[in-house]
């Protein structure tokens, strides 16, 4: 599977340092940001996949592992690094979890939020893989 990573612009400064997203940065444009936060270590959030969305998952704090499946592969990739992003394109199975305490995860998406866009059953993402 093509795993892109996109790196966040940076200030570097030995007070602490800034990380910037500006359109440019993403290469969609920006409608939405959430972030997942207090996430029990044990729990696994996504567990789905959606028909046209783009995001980019960004470990602002701690750690967790996404793991991606375009159906026909399957990749784990850790996210720690609070100026590298993970792009997730359409038609992309995706499962978090292993999250470190105090992990928080910031999503930034590509459409508001539209419940007809998931794919929630694993079986109905094959599908809609084999049809595509
Ligand atoms: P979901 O996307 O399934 O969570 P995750 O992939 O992180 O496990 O969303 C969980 C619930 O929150 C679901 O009922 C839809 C709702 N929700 C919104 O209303 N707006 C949003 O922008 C998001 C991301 C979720």
């Amino acid at each position: 599977m093509n795993i892109e990573i996109i790196e966040i612009p940076k200030i570097e400064d030995y007070r602490g340092n800034i990380a910037v997203i500006e359109n440019e940065v993403v290469p969609f444009e920006i409608k939405r940001v959430y972030y997942l936060f207090d996430v029990p270590s044990s729990s696994y959030r996504g567990g789905h996949a959606h028909k046209t969305l783009i995001q980019l998952l960004i470990p602002l704090s701690g750690s967790f592992d996404v793991m991606l499946s375009d159906g026909k592969e399957k990749q784990v990739v850790t996210l720690n690094k609070p100026d590298k992003g993970l792009l997730i394109k359409p038609t992309t199975w995706r499962e978090l979890g292993n999250f470190s305490s105090g992990a928080v995860c910031l999503v930034i998406a590509s459409e508001v939020y539209q419940e007809e866009d998931y794919i929630r059953e694993f079986d109905q993402f094959i599908e809609h893989v084999n049809q595509s």
